[in-house]
Order: C-alpha cells, then structure tokens, then sequence
C-alpha cells in the first residue's frame, strides 16, 4: 500500500507531468509555426519523455495496489513572443517540476516511505538533465542572438534529436 500522503501527491505529479506533456506538444506546434522544425522535433522528444514519466508515476500506483486518479489537465499556455522566450518558460518550468519532485522526497522521509525513494531518486537524477538541458539553450540563444542565422543554425543543431522509435511523436 501507498501512505495517503504520498498516494495524493503522486497523483498530483501524474498530472504535472502531463501538463509538461501538453505544454511541450504546445512549444512544438507553435516552434512548426514559426518554421523551426528542428526545435518543435526537440520538444516532440520532450513531450513524449514527459509521457513516459507521467506513466512511471501512473505504473508506480497501480503496482503498490493503490487507485491512479486523473485529474483534468490545463493548457499552461500555447504561444510565445519569440523562441528565446519559450526556451526560458521551459527551463522555468523544469525548475517547477523540480521543486515538486524535491517536495515528493521530502515527504517520502517524513513519513518514511522508503518504498517510494528509488523511484523519486530517479526522478532527481533525471531533473538535473532536464534543467540543463533547457538552461543550455537559453543561454546558447542569449550569447549567439535568437534571430536570423543564430537561429537556424540553433533550429538545425536541436533537430537530431529524435523521440524513441514507434513513439507517436516522432
Ligand atoms: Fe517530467
Ligand atoms: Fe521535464
């Protein structure tokens, strides 16, 4: 069984992640509209991560017996003033999801719930990458300049990376 407490919060996560899931697949149809389809491939890559951490959460419950609750989900936004500024919302917005896994572990000592830590360990690692990962675009859009040839050659650089075989978004 999973404590109450964390039983709620992880069903709270199961919901961030795939409001990190829409808010990516938003950042790529609106990176499509901007004709960077090397960035919006980028965020394909991420959007489809994100499903798979939601499902990480979801397959966590179900295995530890306890009821996966889906909340609605909200579109946290759908356009951007450029793409530096959608860059920056993503690095932010990983910044959230870190604080909410920091919370998790927290939590999880508490109420010593140790079952709980291998897999919120996971998430730990795995927060660092996608904080660095955003930043480095942020600051390589800051330093090169975010329009013209700066752009495309950022747009190309972005675009080899691929979501896994057979995902939807690829
Ligand atoms: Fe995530
Ligand atoms: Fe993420």
């Amino acid at each position: 069984m999973v404590p109450n407490k964390m039983h709620e919060l992880m069903n709270e996560q199961i919901k961030h992640e795939l409001e990190s899931y829409y808010l990516y697949l938003n950042m790529a149809a609106y990176f499509h509209e901007q004709n960077l389809d090397g960035m919006a491939g980028w965020m394909r890559a991420q959007a489809h991560e994100e499903m798979v951490h939601a499902m990480k959460f979801f397959n966590h419950l179900v295995e530890r017996g306890a009821k996966v609750i889906l909340y609605p989900l909200s579109v946290l936004k759908a356009t951007w003033e450029n793409p530096l500024q959608a860059w920056k919302e993503a690095y932010d917005h990983e910044l959230f999801i870190s604080s909410k896994i920091c919370n998790l572990v927290k939590v999880a000592k508490e109420i010593e719930d140790f079952t709980s830590m291998p897999l919120l360990h996971w998430f730990l690692e795995e927060q660092i990458e996608e904080e660095k990962q955003t930043q480095e675009v942020v600051a390589l859009l800051e330093r090169a300049g975010s329009s013209g040839m700066s752009l495309i050659y950022a747009d190309q650089g972005l675009g080899h990376r691929k979501p896994g075989e057979g995902s939807a978004l690829a």
